[in-house]
């Protein structure tokens, strides 16, 4: 028999001491041996590859192949030293995932892309107060955090380098409707630096460029509510949509590839006008604590909005420069059909530490490689082929993902099944997922296999079920992990999966594996189950012989979209009968394809199906998704492809982006705005429509 697969790890590793690590190489020949028992069937050498289709032991082996003592050994090497993309220490992660790929004998190679980063050179924030003389500083990093520090000091990447002085103005959220109540209570923010607050649907740069079209000259962001913590200050990108700014729709690979200039109009596009630095509650506390003015919010932790009395002089200096990407991508060919693709991915550069954001994810993907593996020795090959990816760059603006869809889009088009995401696998507790709705069944019937990590007599499913609040699964609008390139680009289908939310550390130098260990998941079952569900998920899409998507709840989200998108309509001048009828024809492809499946199921019994007949029926299943895709995009954000999922300006909707970019509309005069409307209607109608021609499979 091949050695045990944990005997390669590296020597650094020091949580296997010997006697724990002679536990578990028991615990692995049990399972080993108890799987062998109950087949009868030893294998001394590995007998032709079965799928888990033919072989559902192989389900259960991978279930009881879960251990929190490999996952948590994982998250402590990744978590060492922090590991920003294009830094040093980043390509000691590369190395790490790589040699634990390689080590469990799975085919592993590096994508390396050269795209444009930002990192900061000198920042401050100084404040005049009205009760002194001298101006005072303030803190711009967490407390603990020297200039020797290893951890990048608190920024917003891409951010201008900029001065500013002006009078500090509270802006809430920063959102349009602020800034309206701002007005209408007499404060004029022209020329003040803004403070704001993180929420409120706004993603950073969102919130930059609304203050730029008002005036602001410069915008500090604090987290407030659980987040920031204890001085923790939350880092982010301010980029506007997604991946290398200087090779927008093609990947950034090698050296020989066309780039735009930095001074080009669509990069200039992406990047904010105005400067803009993150700092932590307390600080803001501070500065907020000092205005004078007109009172709003009352609710909330702000007297007073100002401006004023006090000024805020704000440096930042950062630089954009290139620096090499890595994509660590571990293959398991199918055996059946090589050319149908499952992807598992997560990103592994972080901010900081990156305990939950997003190593705890990583930990997890290599976790699933060495149950995969195991499962290999035993015989197992997938049908399709597995990826399990490990993207680069997700911080920046999901970098290194985006520019491997692109690269790759001829192919993932045509072969990919679906893509399933973990970012940050645990958070705290509570299961959420989030997917396309066709993934809904299978995500639910795996979730019913995997034991609940907080609730061991019920499973994940029913604790799931019970506390969670409706929806049960959300859907993927916004772009804010490594599904977006997928799902919102190349129309693949999507699940994102994690445990808890809103933690407090998001971003900050205290994402560390004490935090982990302390608050996240002490004895990491929530890991366990996460890389369960994922995995589980990864062997039916890759193994099921009927790819196990189920187009009717698709239409049923469609109809409760569309019902929704009735009551907001209801005093416009627009008409929906266009979606209506289009979902009617959905429905009645759905309806087929149904049928279909359960006629093929019966005779498959008979051995009456061809492999042709099932591969043509997969097929027509893999590309309806692809249906919802529109060659021009979203208006003003063509790269998003997806007219049912996709970002809208502002993330009132939920779901057609087109629709709710129109109807948010405030430029316009009413007759334009209603057109306007009715013609995203007609693209959302044309949509939906070709997915249902290319479910049903037959030209009109
Ligand atoms: C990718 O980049 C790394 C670091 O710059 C380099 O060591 C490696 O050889 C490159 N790999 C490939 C396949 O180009
Ligand atoms: C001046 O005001 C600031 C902000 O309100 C406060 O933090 C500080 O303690 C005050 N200083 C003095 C000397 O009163
Ligand atoms: C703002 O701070 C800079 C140093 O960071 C200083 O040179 C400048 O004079 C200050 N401006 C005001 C108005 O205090
Ligand atoms: C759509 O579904 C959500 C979640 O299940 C539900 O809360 C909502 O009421 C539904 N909306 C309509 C208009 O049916
Ligand atoms: C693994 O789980 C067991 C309980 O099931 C617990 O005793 C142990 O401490 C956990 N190990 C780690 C590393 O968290």
């Amino acid at each position: 028999m091949a050695p045990p697969l944990y005997t390669n790890l590296p020597k650094s590793t020091t949580i296997f001491t010997s006697p724990l690590c002679t536990f578990i190489v028991i615990i692995t020949l049990c399972i080993i041996s108890l799987y062998t028992l109950h087949h009868h069937t030893p294998p001394p050498t590995p007998p032709p590859p079965s799928t888990t289709a033919q072989h559902p032991p192989f389900i259960s082996a991978f279930l009881d192949s879960a251990s929190n003592y490999t996952i948590s050994n994982y998250l402590r090497h990744l978590t060492l030293h922090p590991h920003l993309a294009g830094t040093p220490p980043s390509s000691a992660a590369v190395d790490y995932v790589k040699t634990h790929f390689e080590s469990l004998h799975l085919q592993t190679h590096v994508t390396n892309y050269s795209v444009l980063l930002s990192y900061p050179l000198h920042s401050s924030l100084t404040a005049h107060f009205s009760n002194t003389s001298s101006p005072v500083q303030l803190p711009l990093t967490e407390p603990g955090l020297g200039s020797d520090s290893e951890v990048v000091k608190p920024y917003h990447a891409y951010s201008p380098s900029g001065s500013a002085y002006g009078k500090a103005v509270y802006v809430n959220h920063g959102r349009e409707e602020d800034y309206r109540a701002l007005a209408s209570a007499g404060v004029n923010v022209k020329g003040c630096v803004a403070v704001a607050k993180r929420g409120g649907g706004m993603s950073r740069n969102a919130v930059v460029a609304k203050a730029a079209e008002k005036g602001v000259v410069a915008v500090v962001m604090y987290t407030g509510g659980g987040g920031g913590v204890g001085g923790g200050v939350e880092r982010g990108t301010v980029l506007e949509g997604v991946g290398d700014p200087l090779t927008p729709g093609w990947g950034a690979s090698g050296g020989d590839v066309e780039r735009l200039g930095v001074e080009d109009g669509e990069v200039l596009r992406r990047f904010p006008t105005v400067a803009s630095l993150p700092i932590s509650a307390e600080t803001a506390a501070v500065i907020l604590g000092s205005l004078e003015g007109a009172h709003l919010w009352k609710d909330v932790d702000v007297d007073r909005v100002g401006p004023g009395p006090t000024f805020l002089n704000f440096t930042y200096q950062g630089e954009n420069k290139m620096a090499t990407i890595q994509n660590v991508i571990a293959v398991i060919k199918g055996s059946e059909e090589p050319d149908r693709f499952v992807v598992l991915g997560n990103h592994r550069d972080a901010w900081t530490y990156g305990a939950v954001d997003p190593n705890s994810g990583t930990a997890a993907l290599i976790d699933i490689a060495r149950r995969y593996s195991l499962m290999m020795r035993m015989g197992w090959n997938p049908q399709r082929t597995i990826f399990l990816c490990s993207w680069d760059a997700e911080e920046f603006g999901m970098i290194g993902s985006t520019e491997w869809v692109e690269q790759n889009l001829a192919n993932l088009g045509s072969k990919a099944v679906a893509y399933i995401n973990v970012d940050c696998a645990v958070q705290g507790p509570g299961f959420f997922a989030g997917a396309t709705p066709q993934l809904d069944d299978i995500l639910v019937e795996v979730t019913k296999k995997v034991t609940d990590p907080d609730f061991s007599d019920s499973t994940l499913f029913e604790k799931w079920s019970t506390t969670s609040e409706a929806p049960l699964i959300q859907r993927l609008s916004d772009v804010f992990s490594d599904f977006a390139p997928f799902l919102h680009h190349a129309g693949v289908p999507s699940v994102d999966l994690y445990y808890g939310k809103d933690f407090p550390v998001y971003h900050t130098a205290f994402d560390s594996y004490d935090w982990m260990v302390k608050y996240g998941d002490p004895f990491f079952h929530r890991h366990m189950a996460v890389a369960s569900v994922w995995g589980l998920l990864g062997l039916h899409l890759a193994d099921d012989p009927i790819i196990p998507f189920n187009y009717l709840s698709y239409v049923l989200q469609l109809q409760n979209h569309t019902h929704s998108l009735y009551k907001l309509l209801e005093r416009d001048d627009v008409s929906l009968h266009p979606i209506i009828s289009s979902i009617q024809e959905l429905e009645d492809a759905a309806k087929q394809v149904k049928d279909e499946i359960k006629k093929m199921r019966e005779e498959e019994i008979e051995g009456r199906v061809s492999v042709l007949r099932r591969r043509m029926l997969n097929d027509r299943l893999m590309f309806a998704e692809r249906g919802f895709l529109d060659s021009e995009g979203i208006k003003g954000r063509q790269w998003f492809k997806h007219l049912v999922y996709g970002p809208a300006s502002e993330s009132k909707l939920g779901f057609f982006p087109g629709v709710a970019d129109a109807i948010y509309e405030s430029t316009m005069t009413e007759a334009k705005r209603q057109a306007r409307i009715q013609h995203e209607i007609w693209r959302v109608a044309r949509a939906i429509q070709r997915a249902a021609i290319a479910l049903k499979g037959q030209l009109t």
